[in-house]
């Protein structure tokens, strides 16, 4: 990999697959931390595809010792990501009822008008801090407007969530460092604090219904079953944090990206066509959501490679983006690449319900900020700061000038 200014920033120090990874390495067995790492991309693909062997329910293979006494049962009730059929098909229908496309093509105005708002409000000193004027607000306002709860309360959301996902620990099944353990304390109260403040809003809309994704989710109705309170909780919960971190990244990540490679900047901002195309790119190049988990339920040959049942894998599809038996040049930025099958929204059954949300806000903002600024530019002094979580691609703090 040929080094860059974003090198010297630690931007690939900040994508923890790279490290240790040897090239072409496909399937990859990490015993001193008890997983198996999938880099390549037919093989992350397939077992994106197959369900049945490998599970999304990845609790099982946690050992107890490890959580507090928590109720899983409880914790994973409406949480689609680790849901397995049948119980994932019957819950994706339910909420795919009340989050369709429509839904989330009549947003379009109002995340124009966020973006304005944020951004006027941002100040007009020449600079901006992506992230904390942008970046951050946009997508929470958008979800929480969405779901029915007060944007205003996004400052409680970020202190929740910053305590989910504020952790370099990278996770282990063998050992337990007091790290980790304190990691995983502070994530669980971080997590408890959401459920209730989201559970209280789910019983005012039993009592009083609304105009909000939360009162279609208390109604949704398949074959008769409504989602239970702690399944509307939860779906909720999954809402609010898939909804709003990922986001953040991809819009952080794709105006590196153009600063990072000005001619495709100075290229999208003269044909607007090319934005799609750049948020893509900006997705297979920096892939927010770096990797996703399964579990093996039974022995199965992957990249030529026997893993034995009950195994933890963890599906690097930001490695697998880099895949070159996929994409020519993987470690070059070409929003013109076609086909594109990136993996950053995942494949299958649990493929991103927010993918058109997240594509829709990108598009808007990125317009927006090209329509208000002639340039966006980072400052050699104020380097970009990273996501510390190893899961997890993308700025935290991205300052610029706008001038
Ligand atoms: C699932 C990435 C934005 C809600 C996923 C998965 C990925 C992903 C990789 C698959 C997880 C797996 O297979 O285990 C991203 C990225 C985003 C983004 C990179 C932004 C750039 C959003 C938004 C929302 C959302 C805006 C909601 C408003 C969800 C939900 C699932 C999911 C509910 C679970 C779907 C299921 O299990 O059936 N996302 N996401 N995501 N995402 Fe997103």
């Amino acid at each position: 990999m040929t080094t860059t200014q974003a090198d010297t920033w630690g931007l690939h120090e900040s994508q923890f697959w790279l490290r240790g990874k040897q090239p072409g390495e496909r399937v990859h067995h990490a015993a001193e931390l008890g997983f198996w790492n999938v880099y390549g991309h037919p093989e992350a693909e397939e077992v994106l595809r197959d369900p049945a062997t490998y599970s999304s329910d990845t609790t099982r293979l946690v050992p107890k010792d490890m959580m507090p006494d928590i109720d899983l049962e409880e914790m994973q009730a409406g949480n689609l990501l680790q849901l397995d059929p049948p119980l994932h098909n019957k819950m994706r229908k339910l909420v795919s009822r009340a989050f369709t496309p429509k839904v989330v093509a009549d947003l379009e105005p109002r995340i124009a008008a966020v973006t304005h708002e944020m951004l006027d409000a941002a100040g007009g000193d020449g600079r901006l801090e992506l992230v904390e004027d942008l970046a951050y607000p946009l997508p929470v306002i958008v979800i929480a407007e969405l779901l029915g709860v007060p944007a205003s309360d996004r400052h409680l959301f970020k202190g929740w969530v910053d305590k989910l996902f504020d952790s370099s620990e990278q996770f282990s099944l063998k050992e337990q460092s007091k790290g980790r353990q304190e990691a995983v304390e502070k994530s669980l109260e971080g997590q408890q604090a959401l459920v209730e403040y989201l559970g209280q809003h789910v019983d005012e809309r039993r009592k009083q219904p609304r105009e909000d994704l939360l009162t279609k989710l208390v109604e949704a109705e398949v074959d008769g079953e409504k989602l239970t309170r702690n399944e509307v909780v939860n779906f909720a919960n999954v809402l609010l944090l898939a909804g709003h971190i990922t986001t953040t990244m991809l819009l952080g990540n794709a105006v590196l990206c153009l600063d990072t490679h000005r001619e495709w900047d100075e290229r999208v901002r003269a044909d607007r066509a090319l934005v799609p195309p750049v948020i893509e790119e900006s997705l297979r190049y920096l892939s927010p959501f770096a990797a996703v988990a399964r579990a093996t339920t039974r022995e199965v040959e992957l990249g030529g490679t026997t893993v034995p049942a009950d195994q933890m894998l963890m599906v690097w599809v930001a490695a697998a983006n880099r895949d070159d038996r996929v994409f020519a040049e993987p470690d070059t930025f070409n929003p013109l690449r076609d086909p594109n099958p990136h993996l950053a929204f995942g494949r299958g059954i649990h493929f991103c319900i927010g993918a058109p949300l997240a594509r829709l806000e990108g598009r808007v903002a990125l317009n927006i900020l090209f329509d208000r600024y002639p340039a966006l530019r980072t400052i050699p002094d104020e380097p970009p700061k990273f996501q510390i979580n190893p899961n997890m691609t993308g700025v935290r703090e991205l300052p610029l000038t706008t001038a």
